[in-house]
């Protein structure tokens, strides 16, 4: 990784280049389901059945006020794509290797991106990973986003180098010295140096990455003996422990119908359960599993689970069109329309207190040996 620029320090914060400079620089088909008063289950709806404690409701809740030193071989070759963007359908997507991820990167889906942070960040008591991390020296994020862990981890971690790849360019220009952005592809061949990193940070990327054996392999090469994985993802699935998730629930319908759309791209949006598997066969020790519960709306009692029930219903539900509209107009060929229209049940079951839905959110940590 870099070193960080020299610039004019801002609140702590210094000016870097847009991430769109490409070298090194701070850088369902499906047809609605019926409703019925049954537990769902399907592929994707596997009610009543976790070994952790289930969260207790709040029988009052109420819906009430909602509505390139470079990673990989494809920075060395980038040109103007990395600072373009493609529209449809009114949003906007990434250019540089264009069609790999098929959610949007504009405004509306940043600001949502940064409340999942900021959900998560809840859910895990403000820890920002759980690889028990000792003097880290460089890091890398891979699919940075808008790079709100990568900042947050800067001030966490002063002595520390942080570089965050993503295929888009949307992160701010003003961040801790000690923090670089770059356009890059994780997907195509890493020029990391072998035994250089002493943590990689994978989170929410299930939606994208298609090869997670090979990310996962090149992540251990690049790795220092010692050094630390974590990969942290909500589950696209609608879970329930005490029965009140109804026959034919709309987000879970949702979720299996976006899993249909995307395994047109190649992409398995449940790829998550593996990870496990995934990270001890690429060679990893000490693999931990902390599993996390996160409800859908307001219905635990607990007041903090309560808070983070909101932040993930109005993420799930700020996300419907945006997230929707390209996998499923491309992948399953509806039109704009149709989507619109099918999205509208879908909001409604969403402020519905009455069925204690949750998605599941599971964090996997593991060390390369030496
Ligand atoms: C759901 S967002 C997660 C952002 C961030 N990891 C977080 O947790 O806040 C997924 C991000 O991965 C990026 N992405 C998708 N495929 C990628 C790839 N092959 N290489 C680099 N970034 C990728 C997208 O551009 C998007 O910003």
């Amino acid at each position: 990784m870099d070193k960080p620029r020299d610039a004019a320090a801002k609140d702590g914060h210094v000016e870097t280049s847009p991430a769109s400079t490409p070298a090194k620089k701070p850088h369902a088909d499906g047809s609605p389901a019926e409703s019925n008063a049954a537990p769902v289950r399907s592929e994707l709806m596997v009610a009543e059945t976790t070994d952790d404690p289930a969260i207790e409701a709040d029988d009052t809740a109420s819906d009430a006020g909602y509505e390139s030193e470079t990673a990989s071989r494809a920075s060395t070759s980038v040109c103007s794509s990395v600072r373009d963007y493609e529209f449809e359908n009114n949003r906007r997507y990434h250019r540089f290797q264009e069609g790999r991820y098929q959610f949007p990167n504009d405004e509306p889906e940043q600001e949502r991106e940064d409340m999942k942070h900021a959900m998560v960040v809840h859910l895990c008591q403000g820890k920002l990973h759980y690889a028990p991390l000792e003097n880290p020296q460089k890091m890398l994020d891979i699919g940075t986003g808008t790079g709100i862990w990568a900042i947050d981890m800067g001030d966490e971690y002063p002595e520390a180098e942080i570089l965050g790849i993503d295929l888009s360019p949307i992160q701010p220009q003003w961040v801790p010295p000690n923090v670089q952005f770059m356009v890059d592809d994780a997907e195509a061949e890493w020029v990391i140096p072998p035994d250089s990193l002493d943590y990689v940070h994978i989170r929410h990327m299930t939606s994208s990455i298609r090869d997670w054996p090979t990310l996962l392999s090149r992540a251990y090469q690049a790795l220092k003996p010692g050094g630390w994985i974590e990969l942290q993802e909500l589950q696209f699935e609608v879970r329930c422990d005490d029965g009140t998730v109804r026959q034919g629930n709309k987000v879970a319908h949702f979720f299996e119908t976006m899993k249909r759309a995307l395994i047109n791209f190649d992409v398995d949006l449940l790829a998550m359960r593996h990870n496990k598997r995934n990270v001890t066969d690429a060679g990893f020790v000490n693999v931990t599993e902390i599993p996390f519960k996160v409800p859908i709306g307001e219905w635990p009692k607990d007041a903090r689970m309560k808070m983070i029930g909101l932040y993930n219903r109005s993420m799930i539900h700020d996300a419907l069109y945006g997230v929707a509209v390209r996998p499923f107009t491309r992948g399953l060929k509806w039109t704009p329309e149709e989507v619109e229209v099918y999205l509208i049940d879908v909001r409604r079951e969403l402020t519905d207190s009455s069925q204690h839905g949750y998605t599941p959110y599971t964090i996997v940590t593991g060390r390369k040996p030496g």
